[in-house]
């Protein structure tokens, strides 16, 4: 790992393992950790899924913890959508559901999905106003996660935060719509105010495809990229990364 890794605003850990199956395991390890500690805290546990490829094996990972998870205080909501239907192969909530709500013991009303279908503007006020009741926010409050899974994309994007979108600058709502020019569609996000109050937010990346831009991330002397704007304020920031995606560092 090089010298200039230091430039980077550290986060609280950077763990680099040798490959994705070993990738899986230790976030496999953290969600589990988390979660047993916040249950033993406040009762319940609080996890916003990232979408894409990479959690996958994670989620289908933690679904073979059948008998020995928490599933009745687990409460599933998701970092971001894509603006297609809950069964349309871009879902997240679709992938999710293949990996893990359908193969584990997970009560239905535990899982919190991003009504997409709606049309991403109200799609979000929606999901909003769901965060706000079941996080019991007061008006000014923002709900608080235990954990927030996130990836990024090889532009620098986490969530559905990606360069020059507006949601990049919401600073009042919890989640927003988001044009994304690049892809020529409408997403669904969590905002960086939402994002950056979790108690903890866990970066998964894996793959030689990341290297470029992971290297580009921590060796960065300036804020350029959107994934850098993650910084809990009041939490931890970990990133899990396996040896192919951490090979330029
Ligand atoms: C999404 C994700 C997105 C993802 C990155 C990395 O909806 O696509 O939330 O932020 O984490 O694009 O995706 P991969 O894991 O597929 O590389």
């Amino acid at each position: 790992m090089s010298e200039n890794i230091k430039n980077f605003r550290r986060p609280d850990y950077l763990t680099v393992v040798p490959d994705v199956n070993s990738l899986n395991r230790a976030a496999l390890n953290e969600i589990t950790v988390a979660a047993e500690a916040a249950i033993a805290e406040h009762g319940r546990f609080t996890i916003a899924l990232s979408g894409g490829k990479t959690p996958r094996g994670v989620y289908s990972l933690l679904a073979e913890k059948r008998e020995t998870f928490p599933w009745p205080k687990t409460f599933f909501f998701f970092g971001d959508e894509r603006s297609v239907p809950p069964d349309h192969p871009d879902s997240n909530y679709r992938m999710a559901k293949e990996a893990l709500f359908s193969k584990a013991p997970v009560p239905e009303q535990n899982v919190f999905r991003v009504p997409a279908e709606l049309g991403a503007e109200k799609a979000a006020d929606n999901y909003e106003t769901t965060l706000k009741e079941f996080f019991k926010a007061q008006p000014g409050q923002w709900p608080r996660f235990d954990l927030i899974l996130l990836g990024i994309g090889d532009e620098g994007h986490t969530a559905s935060l990606f360069p020059d979108s507006a949601a990049l600058a919401e600073t009042s709502r919890l989640v927003a719509p988001n044009w994304i020019e690049k892809l020529k569609t409408n997403r669904i996000t969590f905002t960086f105010p939402m994002i950056n109050n979790a108690a903890e937010t866990m970066f998964l990346v894996a793959g030689p495809g990341k290297a470029e831009i992971v290297k580009s991330v921590f060796l960065a002397q300036d804020e350029i990229y959107p994934v850098q704007r993650v910084r809990p304020a009041r939490g931890r920031l970990l990133w899990i990364v396996d040896q192919a995606a951490a090979s330029l560092l």
